[in-house]
């Protein structure tokens, strides 16, 4: 038996999806689409529950960032496949036609509303954490209401950064969001543990000042930047502390402020 016949049918369950795309990136980053629900409504930016069934044919679900935006006719997810993970460990092996879970019902923090006025949104992500902002930087939204957009993304490997690279590529000729976006997004992408032309931590590139040189704009402040991180836990915990170094205090829906935060996952990492 081949593992993708171990994919138990969910068909018959309420909140049943269908796959229609799967992309597997590195042998530890997947991304794929799913027919969306007519009824279901989101903010750029959102999480919801999705997974199968379990062995005892049980939902076996997991938070999941919509990585496209709003508008979009179907839903797109960006994953990790941790080896023995009781979700990721079958969920890498979904095929176009498969079905999975979806609770329609998003919440989350890294909303656009969450944020104070401001002229200069940054988006700082590590891993996975990415997945928010592949929607947010879809949203026609972001550049409705910021004047610059900056999308910094950390991996430990090049192979890593591929998902959003290409997404910061196609955005371009975007028929829908193209125009808008022109040149208000400027992507900083930086391995850590590779060559590459940009390398380092985020806290590390902010703190230095390096990524301000080298994309050739002015130092972070509290009255024109905002920002939203989505990461590890101590990524999180730390560039919080940079965030607030520049005088950044966190928001949320219900008292907006200059940045928000949202877990990648929870735990230390595989
Ligand atoms: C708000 C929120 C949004 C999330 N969005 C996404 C998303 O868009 N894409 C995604 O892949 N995951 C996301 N996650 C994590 C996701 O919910 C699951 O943990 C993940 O799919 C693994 O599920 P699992 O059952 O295989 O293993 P789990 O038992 O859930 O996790 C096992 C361990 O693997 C590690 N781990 C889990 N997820 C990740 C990850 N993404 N990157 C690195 N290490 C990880 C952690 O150490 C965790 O303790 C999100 C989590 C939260 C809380
Ligand atoms: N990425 C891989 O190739 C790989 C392969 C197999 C297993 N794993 C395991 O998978 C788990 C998750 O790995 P991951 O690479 O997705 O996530 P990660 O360990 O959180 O690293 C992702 C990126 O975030 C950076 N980072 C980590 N902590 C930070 C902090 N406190 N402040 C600023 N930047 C920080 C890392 O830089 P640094 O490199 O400087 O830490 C790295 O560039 C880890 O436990 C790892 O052991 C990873």
């Amino acid at each position: 038996m081949t593992e993708t016949a171990t994919i138990p049918p969910v068909k018959h369950l309420p909140d049943a999806q269908t796959v229609t795309s799967v992309r597997h990136w590195t042998d530890r980053l997947f991304s794929f689409r799913v027919t969306r629900p007519q009824t279901l409504r989101f903010r750029s930016g959102e999480f919801v529950m999705i997974g199968l069934l379990d062995d005892k044919n049980k939902p076996l679900l997991r938070a999941y960032s919509i990585a496209s935006p709003a508008w979009d006719e179907e839903l797109e997810f960006y994953s990790i496949k941790v080896p023995d993970g009781p979700l990721t460990s079958r969920l890498q092996h979904i095929e176009v036609g498969d079905e999975i879970i979806l609770r329609p019902k998003p919440v989350g923090t890294l909303v656009i509303d969450a944020l104070l006025p401001g002229k200069r949104v940054w988006f700082l992500a590590t891993g996975t954490g990415i997945a928010p902002f592949a929607s947010l930087m879809r949203e026609p939204e972001t550049y409705e209401k910021f004047e610059e957009v900056v999308m910094m993304h950390t991996c430990r490997t090049v192979e890593e950064l591929e998902y959003g690279r290409q997404l910061v590529e196609s955005l371009k000729d975007d028929p829908l969001i193209g125009e808008l976006v022109g040149d208000k997004l400027k992507y900083y992408p930086t391995a850590t543990r590779e060559e590459f032309h940009h390398r380092g931590r985020i806290t590390d590139n902010l703190m230095s000042g390096k990524v301000f040189e080298d994309l050739g704009i002015a130092p972070m402040d509290a009255e024109h930047d905002r920002a939203m991180v989505c990461g590890s836990l101590a990524f999180n915990k730390d560039v919080m502390e940079v965030l607030e170094h520049f005088g950044l205090r966190e928001g949320a829906n219900s008292e907006p402020r200059e940045y928000v935060v949202e877990k990648a996952f929870v735990g230390e990492g595989i």
